[in-house]
């Protein structure tokens, strides 16, 4: 088993680099399959959600190099085969192997997804949207076969119900070589789906409106070989900058896209966090008399659902009441026991979060039971007096790329330890 442990309360200093997006890259790897040529991504995050995203590629045929952060993978060699549920069920973004086989082959037979348990996560919006190309689905044990009859997909209207960062891109993904035009509206706008359709356009896609809420698919019959540049991870950015400002002695986070965070860094103006907004990088100041907020997500650029649970232990810190309300995943509460554990006054109550401050943390066993679970857990035990020791820490390394160097870099006393 491993564990992390961190001997907390040291004041932490220095610059922290943000690596490229998870939930970018998550999507890029699968796209690349539509490609008829070497893909190359820079940017790369060491994470294990892309191991097993690479693990999943070579398994399929394809040849695939990484040298640090850059990604070469040459896609000509992947085969129709199916990927049956225990490669797949370890990360929910294997859904996007649904778009990129179904746009590349017609057809797809992939283990149906796993990921974080943040309460019911349905994939309806997908499969509405591939049903409206023309696919059929059938179940095949736990796994789902996605199948035309020998025609490839066709272009669609396609209105989706909920705004959902993963149906979008996934529609996008299959329809970039499906026949005809396909036009989602009511498209999510995050970033990383900019992200995603910059990478199929410089493949060659005609891709218009990536960062609106209608985006218009123009198919094309082929898509060629490109170098991309995997944009900077705001959640990882989000992460440091409130781990900055519960613990930092002026922390300057680097690698930072501020356009990407302003909903974020505005809640953290209302705290009365002290920050300088520089050209690709926030400098974080010490901080003190923080001020109680409340905070409510919505679909980006609203508050990020993501950074709802790192920014709980610096909320903890500030004076007063406040309540979290996730409108995205309402289940999305399992670090409060946690937090509750290492002495805050913090609770669920119906379907919130509610917090009273300021709180001074201690030391405690405590266990990530999901990625953003287990960044909040880190902070908490930078923050804390005496030893925390976190279990389940998979979670964490599936989107924290070198957590525990970088940590290291600031000051902390923190060690993955193998028992
Ligand atoms: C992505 C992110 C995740 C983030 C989430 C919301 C990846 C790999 N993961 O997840 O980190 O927390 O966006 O920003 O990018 N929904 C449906 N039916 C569907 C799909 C979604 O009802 O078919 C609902 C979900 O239950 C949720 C909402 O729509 O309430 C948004 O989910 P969605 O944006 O799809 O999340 P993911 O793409 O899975």
């Amino acid at each position: 088993m491993r564990k992390i442990i961190i001997n907390g309360g040291k004041p932490l200093s220095g610059e922290v680099a943000v690596s490229g997006a998870k939930n970018s890259v998550v999507a890029l790897i699968p796209a690349i399959i539509l490609a008829d040529d070497i893909v190359t991504l820079d940017g790369v995050p060491a994470i294990s959600d892309v191991d097993s995203l690479i693990d999943i590629m070579v398994s399929m045929g394809a040849k695939v190099n990484r040298d640090g952060e850059t990604l070469e993978i040459d896609p000509r060699g992947v085969k129709d085969v199916p990927m049956p549920y225990g490669k797949i069920n370890s990360l929910r973004a294997s859904y996007y192997f649904y778009g990129s086989l179904l746009g590349r082959f017609g057809q797809a037979v992939v283990g149906l997804p796993g990921g974080c348990d943040l309460g019911p996560r349905p994939i309806d919006l997908h499969l509405k949207a591939f049903e409206a190309m023309g696919a059929s689905i059938s179940y095949e044990g736990e796994s789902m076969r996605l199948a035309t009859d020998g025609e490839p997909i066709h272009g669609a209207h396609i209105y989706m119900d909920t705004v959902s960062v993963g149906a979008t891109i996934n529609t996008m993904i299959a329809a970039a070589k499906a026949k005809g035009r396909t036009v989602i509206e009511n498209a999510a706008r995050e970033p990383e789906i900019i992200d995603v359709a910059t990478l199929l356009n410089n493949m060659g896609a005609h891709i218009r409106g990536a960062g609106t809420d209608v985006i218009v698919i123009e198919g094309v019959e082929t898509l060629h070989g490109t170098r991309h540049q995997v944009i900077p991870d705001r959640i990882e950015a989000g992460t440091y900058i409130a781990m900055a400002a519960a613990v930092g002695q002026g922390i300057r986070v680097t690698n930072v896209l501020y356009e990407h965070l302003e909903s974020y860094i505005a809640k953290l103006e209302e705290m009365g966090v002290r920050m300088t907004v520089e050209e690709d990088s926030i400098f974080v100041e010490a901080q003190e008399n923080l001020k109680a907020v409340s905070v409510k997500t919505s679909p980006y650029p609203g508050f990020a659902t993501d950074l709802q649970q790192p920014i709980t232990p610096l909320l903890l810190t500030a004076q007063g009441r406040g309540a979290i309300v996730d409108t995205i995943y309402e289940k999305r509460v399992n670090h409060v026991p946690e937090m509750a554990r290492m002495g805050a006054d913090i609770s669920v109550v119906g379907s919130q979060i509610v917090y009273n401050g300021p709180n001074q943390l201690s030391g405690a066993q405590v266990k990530a039971t999901d990625l953003r679970a287990g960044a909040a857990l880190v902070i908490a035990g930078l923050m804390a007096q005496g030893k925390t020791e976190i279990t389940n820490i998979e979670f964490i390394l599936r989107g924290y790329s070198n957590i525990i160097e970088k940590l290291t870099a600031l000051g902390a006393d923190i060690q993955l330890v193998e028992e």
